[in-house]
């Protein structure tokens, strides 16, 4: 356990909010799940396993059920490995939810072997990003209509160790690396976090804020790919060296709850945080050149076409 790992201390309920977070069936994100069920929000949660997801809304249900004024959990598939996955589960939360006042953009892969999505994308930078990005995009109509909206993306200090290669994201023209291309997603999410405020601003869209964040080294799920990537065994050994130094899923979780609910950042907007409190990206992740290449890119990637999501009008709910 760390000596220092910083905690939400806010009593902001959420009764009445709806808060969606992606990959939430495990780890720092059931975690998460489970705080805003405990504010009162009505949570979405969007897994790729319904089964998985169904366990773990069991099991907050048990961990909470002798506190009153809880919300409500609803689960809903999405597969961030499919964009046609996740404009199905965007079109439903569209069809059914008035309101998204929190999306929480927490899932993610980490140093899998060379593999792609359905769609053809490096598969860390097309769940990690790419998917977060149109399910944002396609959300971002109904938060206009939901303020004060946050839309917290879950980075990862990996992002300050290689660039972002913008002509060959996807690794069609040069040899693969596992590390690289985990880094490569969570810049991603960096400079998407960063370039979405910007272009908010540009839209004077008020009262919808972002926010960014690293959430230490926690010991959940996320090494599953270590030993076909690495070595075999790499996953217990890694596991055992960075032991004393690992987060549980609760405190891991602390700073996405501070970046989604907190009043003490409720009027910053762009910013990078960790262990509760505003940091420094990466020299990269301040790169507001790259921050706009990666969003025309991504435009294009995930085929938004003439799709503007800071003018289209609300669809409205499937009456
Ligand atoms: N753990 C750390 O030390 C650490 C450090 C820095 C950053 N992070 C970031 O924290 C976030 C949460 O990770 P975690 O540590 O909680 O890892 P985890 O325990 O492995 O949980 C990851 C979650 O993402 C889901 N997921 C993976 N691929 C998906 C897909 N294609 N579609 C939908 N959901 C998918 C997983 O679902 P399944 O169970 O179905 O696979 C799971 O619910 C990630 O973005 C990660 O990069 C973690």
């Amino acid at each position: 356990m760390p000596f220092f790992s910083g905690r939400c201390l806010s009593g902001a309920k959420l009764i009445g909010k709806t808060a969606i977070v992606t990959g939430c069936n495990t780890g720092i994100g059931k975690e998460t799940a489970l705080d805003f069920y405990k504010r009162g929000a009505k949570v979405i949660m969007a897994c790729r396993s319904l089964e998985r997801a169904e366990e773990a809304k069991t099991y907050i249900e048990k961990a909470c059920n002798n506190l009153s004024d809880t919300g409500k959990l609803v689960i809903m598939k999405c597969d961030l490995s499919s964009l046609k996955s996740v404009r199905e589960c965007a079109q439903e939360i569209l069809d059914t939810e008035p309101q998204i006042n929190i999306l929480v953009n927490n899932a993610g892969v980490m140093m899998c072997p060379k593999g792609e999505t359905e769609d053809g994308f490096e598969i860390q930078f097309g769940t990690n990003h790419l998917a977060h990005f149109l399910l944002t995009m396609m959300l971002l109509p109904r938060i206009r209509n939901s303020t004060p909206a946050r839309i917290v993306t879950v980075s990862s200090k990996a992002h300050t160790r290689y660039g972002i290669n913008l002509e060959d994201p996807n690794y069609k023209n040069r040899s693969y690396s596992p590390a690289e291309a985990y880094s490569q997603s969570k810049l991603a999410n960096v400079l998407f976090s960063r370039e979405l405020a910007t272009k908010l601003k540009e839209h004077n869209i008020d009262g919808i804020h972002t926010y960014c964040l690293h959430p230490g080294v926690i010991k959940t799920e996320l090494g599953r790919h270590l030993n076909e990537s690495l070595f075999w065994g790499a996953q217990v050994i890694i596991g055992t060296v960075l032991r004393p130094f690992m987060k549980t899923p609760e405190l891991g979780a602390q700073t996405t709850i501070y970046c989604a609910v907190d009043e003490k950042c409720a009027d910053e907007t762009g910013l990078y945080y960790s262990d509760c409190v505003v940091t420094k990206p990466s020299k990269s992740g301040l790169n507001d050149e790259h921050a706009k290449k990666l969003w025309d890119l991504s435009v294009d990637l995930v085929g938004l076409g003439d799709f503007n999501p800071f003018t289209a009008q609300d669809p409205g709910l499937k009456k």
